[in-house]
Formats: structure tokens, sequence, C-alpha cells
């Protein structure tokens, strides 16, 4: 498995055009994500200088790929314009607020028609089992007879066709897509629009518009049946990724998956801040393979920091992978009730 020191190796070894320097010492290595056999990063360059780094991102690519243990990895160049004085007066942003870096201009969200709730699972690291954690809260709400949705949004590693068994591309009915009916749930998956594994390499501004797509143009529901809550599950990380895809996206609340590790809380935290940046309310947190090998508790002190709920834990069990790995939420059992527990502190908390 490949190690996140000898990614960071692997990059500095390319030189950023602008400095010279190594990619990782020149700062340019945003939101790493090293998981399992696969790796990805965020180039964000400033418009003028894209063309330029494409080459950049290719060899970063190659050197990735070159790794032992390395399957899959995609580096997402973006440049996104920055927000002009005028389209943040229309804002009513201040230019104090936006000289901060900290505020953007809000983009205009759509909604997804006949949604009742749009629920996020975000985490801010990959591999803490936030789509674990997604599929099986929605197998719950589905349980609690809601009618559920599922939307996988990770554009790097797009989890649901593993998951949940989804295959074959989506219908098209009067130009929406009609999501894949499974295990009661209705689902959707960027993995399901992509060609094998050099479609992963999505820019920025794809991403966004992909996941605009497939949540306002897919029939989730009709006007006779609606659908109670859709979860989606997000691309890991808090760059500039995540919050374009979060600024765009009509969430009603979100939950953040984390491990008890401190480094992965350091990211739990980084994932609530970048929601209260868009004025997303954190829902909970929620705690996951505790255990003899990781720890517990980290989660319950975060929470109460972040002024947060924890909303539940889970144990580290080779069941829950095993369900994962076979395409079927957990049913039934101890864990299922946990997520069940979850599942209904949420239904309350959304005002369903
Ligand atoms: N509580 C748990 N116990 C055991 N394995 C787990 C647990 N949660 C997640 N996993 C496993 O860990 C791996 C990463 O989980 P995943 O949900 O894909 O993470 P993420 O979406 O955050 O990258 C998967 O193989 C999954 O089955
Ligand atoms: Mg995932």
């Amino acid at each position: 498995m490949p190690h996140r020191a000898a990614v960071l190796a692997a990059l500095e070894t390319i030189p950023d055009p602008r400095t010279g320097q190594g990619l990782v010492s020149s700062g340019m290595v945003q939101g790493l994500m090293v998981a399992d056999d696969r790796a990805g990063f965020v180039l964000e360059v400033p418009v003028a200088d894209a063309a330029r780094y494409a080459p950049v991102r290719d060899a970063a690519e190659a050197a990735l790929k070159a790794l032992p243990g390395m399957v899959r990895v995609s580096v997402v160049l973006t440049s996104e314009a920055p927000p002009t004085a005028a389209s943040s007066r229309k804002a009513g942003l201040s230019a104090a607020a936006l000289d901060q870096g900290r505020v953007r201009a809000p983009v205009a969200t759509e909604r997804p028609a006949h949604v009742r709730r749009v629920l996020a699972v975000g985490s801010g690291k990959g591999g803490v089992g936030k789509s674990t954690v997604a599929v099986n809260l929605a197998a719950a709400f589905a349980r609690c007879g809601l009618s559920t949705g599922i939307l996988d949004a990770d554009v790097y590693g797009p989890s649901l066709p593993t998951m949940l068994h989804l295959s074959g591309r989506p219908d098209y009915i009067d130009g929406a897509m009609v999501p894949l009916q499974v295990r009661g749930l209705r689902a959707m998956s960027v993995g399901l629009l992509m060609k094998g594994d050099d479609a992963m390499i999505w820019r920025g501004p794809m991403a966004s518009q992909a996941l605009t797509q497939m949540l306002t143009q897919t029939r989730w529901g009709t006007g006779a049946a609606p659908l109670d809550i859709l979860v989606v599950d997000l691309p890991p990380g808090t760059g500039d990724v995540q919050l374009t895809l979060i600024q765009k996206t009509p969430l009603d609340g979100a939950v953040i998956v984390s491990t008890p590790q401190e480094m992965a809380l350091a990211d739990a935290r980084r994932a609530h801040t970048l929601f209260q940046r868009v004025n997303i309310p954190t829902l909970g947190l929620i705690e996951n393979m505790i255990g003899p090998v990781f720890g517990q508790g980290g989660a319950a002190a975060e929470a109460a920091r972040l002024g947060v709920d924890l909303l539940g834990e889970l144990p580290l069990d080779a069941a829950v992978r095993e369900a994962g790995d076979a395409g079927a939420p957990m049913a039934s059992g101890p864990i299922a009730d946990r997520f069940d527990a979850m599942a209904h502190r949420l239904v309350e908390k959304l005002g369903l």
C-alpha cells in the first residue's frame, strides 16, 4: 500500500514552473488523499497559468502511477476565476471580507425538484468510512419508511458501484436521468458516468458541473412520489473542489465522518469549517472505526469543542467492510441498529 511520505516525495521531484522548486515545497499540493491503492490531489492555479500546468499535472500523475501498488490516480487541475468586485457587491459581500480570502461570492444553487431534504456526508480525509456511512445511513432512512435517494458525488473515488453493486448507464426520460433502484434506494453515481479510470481526472469546474447535473437533472422524485431525503456522498478533503461543490449544492445539513486518530480529527475540524463558510449546518460527527486499533473518544471531545453533536460511534468490524465489498448495506444486527439510531436523530434535526 503506497504511503503518504512516498507520494509526497514523488511529487516533490516535479518542479513547479513558477518557483522552480518541487511541487510540495511550492505549496501546490492541496487536498492530498492517499488511500489503499489510490491517490489524488488538487493543483489550483491562476486562470492565466492553466495551460502551463497541464504538463505538470500529467507529470504528477505519471510519477504517482509509477509508485508500487498505486492503481488509481487523479490530479485535478483547477483554475477558478476569483470573484469580481461587481459580483461580490451584488452578493452583498464587503471588499474586506473578500480580501480576507475566506468568503467567496455565493453561487446560485438550484434545488432538485421533488426532493424534500438534501443531506451531505463529508470528511476531511479519504478512507475514513464516508461512503460506508452514506450508504448505511441511506439504508437506515429507508427502514424508517422514508423514500430515500443516494448520490455518489465522490469524483476522486466513487464507491457506490461497489457498495451497492451499481452498474450500467442510467436511462433518460425527457432529458432527465432515471436513478437506479437498488435495495429500496434510488441511486446515482458519478462512477456511472465515467469511462474507465482515466475519467477520474476531472477538473474542478467539470466536477461541480457534473454534480449539479446529477443533482438537478435526475428524476429523484415526482410530484406524486417525492423523495424525502437525498444523501450525498461528497468527495473527501476540504480544498477548493469541495468548496465549489458545496457552494453550488443546496444542502440542508451535513454530517462529518472521522476516525478517532488526531490527524483525522483535525481534518474533521477543517470539514466543519468548510461547511460553516457556506452556512451549511453540521448536524453531527460520526466517529468510525473505534476499537483497539484506533482508540475511541476523540470525536466526543472534538464534537464538544466544535459545538456539534456526536451522532454516533461505529466499531471497526470486518462485517462492515464485508457488507460494503458485497454490495449490500448492513440490514440488521447491532451495527444496523446504530445506523437506525443515527437516522432517527437526523430525521428529527431535518424536520422530516
Ligand atoms: N466501521 C468499519 N469497520 C470496518 N471496515 C470499515 C468500517 N468503515 C469503513 N470500513 C472499510 O474501510 C474502507 C474505507 O471506507 P470507505 O467508506 O470507502 O471510506 P471513504 O468513503 O471515506 O473513502 C472500506 O473498505 C470500508 O469497507
Ligand atoms: Mg468513498
